[in-house]
């Protein structure tokens, strides 16, 4: 084995709504995320994000503990509704001091800032102005948002990501933005939405490229490679649909400028194109990426799909018990997802497979020839806070071993990786299933119900991670 390069980033990654907690306080106002979770902890018992891991407030020691385990790098996203608190007009100057001190902090400690300009926490005030991103409106609006943040911090940081996840968006959208109950039903606004976002990330990809010296820019992209459940071959061409629709639908946006054709073209067929207006294409082809930014915890499984199939997006597991997905996204005559039985899978079914790190790297980078960064990767798990304060994390580590093994063999193939930050630097709350589902390197001591003091405890996966970035990647047993 080859060693990791010298300027390799090791770090994490977290979100704003998802760690800050101050939510509606120090001249920050709501942003969906906080009306949305506000309807999970009603329904479901999750956290909400009014408190989350109270990172506002325990900042300093966060980067502390990101300077002991001996980060590089740490990626995080930046609260549009903190800095614009009605998402235009006045600026919150308490916000942007907050990001100004993370920042220094960070630059201090010797971690690089890595910023996603926006992480499904849209300001309130614009879904209640427009309805959100599901009108074109809020593409300017991004733009006097990633204008103000990307001046703001031009100086301090190199790395930026443009919209988290936007293949993740269109799949769960009514969890991720707001959705009036009466659209719920109207599935080709996933895909408007999504425009939308292409837009804003040309828009944010250019200003990068126009304000910040030696900036470097790319799209966030929730990434699952999809394998055929068998080897006929009309499960192959399922997995080849999927993956056109899933996955290079929003590649081909960022590296090429063009909706992958065959994809544009099932949706069109099937009413659920999104309305591009004159002029779109041309800003989209303007926004070169740099590299991209991959958020990777899981492989996919497609078959054949017959066209009498009912059209449904993909399920989830609301409960942490293994086997309650609720459902496999579906389109008809084009892929079914579904169950690989040859893989195990976390208790929120999502299945566990290190080697698809290698093979997505390997192909993206035989695609586009890009750099690319891992920004998320991560197990989900119940953690147990032991009698004496330890939390013994062995399946994480075992998780995270595999898949920085997996990496490192792309790696020696040829492909470039530029970052390392897994999901995530310290517990918050999952987007999904409230903050009993963690994935930090360091245990926050609070549960849906009570935020407690959000006390910090070191877990084991801690004490290896920082073996690990010690040698550079060459210790991970
Ligand atoms: C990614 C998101 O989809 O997955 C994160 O970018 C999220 O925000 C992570 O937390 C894990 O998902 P979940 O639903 O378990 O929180």
């Amino acid at each position: 084995m080859k060693a990791f390069p010298k300027d390799f980033l090791w770090g994490a990654s977290t979100s704003a709504y998802q760690v800050e907690g101050a939510a509606l306080t120090h001249g920050k106002k709501a942003s969906q995320q906080d009306i949305i979770n506000k309807d999970n902890y009603q329904k479901r018992g999750f956290a909400t994000a009014e408190i989350a891991s109270d990172h506002y407030h325990h900042y300093k020691e966060d980067v502390a503990l990101m300077k002991e385990m001996g980060f590089t790098a740490y990626r995080f996203s930046i609260a549009w509704s903190r800095v614009l608190p009605d998402g235009d007009g006045e600026v919150n100057k308490e916000g942007l001091a907050f990001y100004h001190n993370l920042i220094d902090e960070l630059k201090q400690a010797g971690i690089e800032p890595i910023i996603t300009l926006y992480h499904y926490d849209l300001p309130w005030a614009l879904v209640e102005k427009y309805g959100g991103w599901l009108d074109r409106k809020v593409v300017k609006d991004f733009e006097n948002f990633a204008t103000i943040v990307i001046t703001e911090f031009k100086d301090k940081v190199k790395y930026w990501t443009t919209i988290n996840e936007q293949s993740i968006i269109v799949q769960f959208w009514s969890q991720k933005c707001y959705i009036p109950e009466e659209l719920k039903s109207k599935d080709q606004l996933r895909f408007q939405i999504n425009h939308h976002m292409n837009l804003a990330h040309a828009i944010g990809c250019n200003l990068v490229h126009k304000l910040v010296p030696g900036g470097l820019v790319g799209s966030a992209l929730g990434y699952a490679p999809i394998y055929p459940l068998t080897s006929k071959p009309e499960d192959v061409m399922a997995a080849q649909n999927a993956n056109d629709l899933r996955n290079l639908y929003y590649t081909d946006i960022y590296f090429k400028g063009e909706y992958t054709k065959s994809a544009a073209i099932y949706l069109e067929e099937h009413g659920l194109a999104p309305v591009i207006e004159p002029g779109d294409m041309e800003l989209i082809k303007s926004g070169t990426s740099d590299f991209l930014a991959i958020n990777y915890y899981a492989s996919e499984c497609a078959k054949a799909c017959p066209e009498g199939e009912t059209l449904r997006f993909a399920g989830v597991n609301w409960t942490g018990v293994k086997g309650a997905m609720d459902g496999h996204e579906t389109h008809p005559g084009f892929y079914k997802m579904c169950k690989n039985p040859n893989l195990d899978t976390t208790d929120w079914d999502w299945a566990i497979d290190p080697t698809g790190m290698e093979y997505l790297l390997r192909d993206l980078y035989a695609r586009y020839g890009k750099p690319l960064m891992i920004t998320e990767n991560g197990l989900g798990a119940y953690d147990t806070l032991t009698q004496d304060g330890k939390i013994h994390d062995d399946y994480r580590i075992d998780y995270l071993k595999k898949h920085i093994a997996s990496m490192k063999k792309a790696m020696d193939y040829g492909v470039e990786v530029l970052a390392f930050c897994p999901w995530s630097a310290i517990d918050l709350l999952s987007t999904s299933n409230g903050v009993k589902k963690r994935y930090g390197f360091v245990y926050v001591d609070r549960t849906d119900d009570d935020p407690k003091n959000c006390d910090r405890i070191k877990k084991d996966s801690f004490y290896w991670y920082q073996k690990v970035i010690k040698s550079n990647g060459e210790e991970l047993d």
